[in-house]
C-alpha cells in the first residue's frame, strides 16, 4: 500500500480503534492526529479549544496534518472528528494522494461511547449541540473516497476486513 489511508468519522465512531488494526494488518505506521497535536503543542484537542478557541486549535490542526504529511510517517492516519470537515485538510489529503475512508457510525451509537468516556470533548457536550454537529457535518463526511456502513455490532476486526476489501476493490 503506497498511498496513505486517512480515517475520518464523527467522536465516538471508532477511528482510532480502526486505524490501529487497519495498520497492523498493513504492516504499516499508525499516527492518531490528536495524539501528534499533544506531542508537538504539549497540550490537547480539548484543551486547545477550551483555553485557545477553535479556530486557533484548527489552525494547528492543519499545520500539524501537513507536517505528518509532508514526512509521510504515517501509513494510516486517525483524524480528529472535525479534521475532514476543513476544506483546507480535504485539499491537503487529497494533494498527497491520501485514501479517504469514512465510518458512518449512527449518532446513537457516537453519543454512547462520547458519554461514556472520560476524554474531554468540548464540542460534544451535549447530545443537543452533538447531534447538531453530526447532522451538519454528515454530507461533508460523505466525501470521502470509501464510506463504511458501522451499525455497532461489528467487532473491529470485521469493520478493518470490510475497508480491506474496499481497498482490494480500488485496485
Ligand atoms: C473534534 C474531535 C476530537 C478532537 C477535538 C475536536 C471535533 O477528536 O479533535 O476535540 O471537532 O469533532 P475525536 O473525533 O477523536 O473525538
Amino acid at each position: 500500500m503506497t498511498q496513505t489511508i486517512v480515517i475520518t468519522g464523527f467522536m465516538g465512531c471508532g477511528k482510532s480503534k480502526v486505524a490501529r488494526e487497519l495498520a497492523r494488518r498493513l504492516d504499516a505506521p499508525m499516527i492518531d492526529l490528536d495524539d501528534r497535536i499533544t506531542a508537538r503543542e504539549g497540550r490537547t484537542p480539548a484543551q486547545l479549544i477550551t483555553e485557545a478557541g477553535e479556530d486557533q486549535f484548527r489552525a494547528i490542526e492543519t499545520n500539524t496534518l501537513l507536517e505528518l504529511l509532508q514526512t509521510k510517517e504515517a501509513g494510516v492516519i486517525a483524524l480528529g472528528g472535525g479534521a475532514w470537515i476543513e476544506s483546507a485538510n480535504r485539499d491537503l489529503i487529497d494533494s498527497y494522494g491520501c485514501l479517504s475512508v469514512w465510518l458512518d457510525t449512527p449518532f446513537a451509537i457516537c453519543w454512547q461511547r462520547i458519554s461514556a468516556s472520560t476524554d474531554e470533548r468540548p464540542l460534544g457536550k451535549t447530545i443537543e449541540q452533538a447531534e447538531a454537529r453530526y447532522n451538519l457535518r454528515r454530507p461533508v463526511y460523505s466525501l470521502a473516497r470509501i464510506r463504511i456502513p458501522v451499525t455497532g455490532s461489528e467487532s473491529v476486526d470485521q469493520l478493518v476486513s470490510h475497508i480491506e476489501a474496499q481497498l482490494e476493490r480500488l485496485q
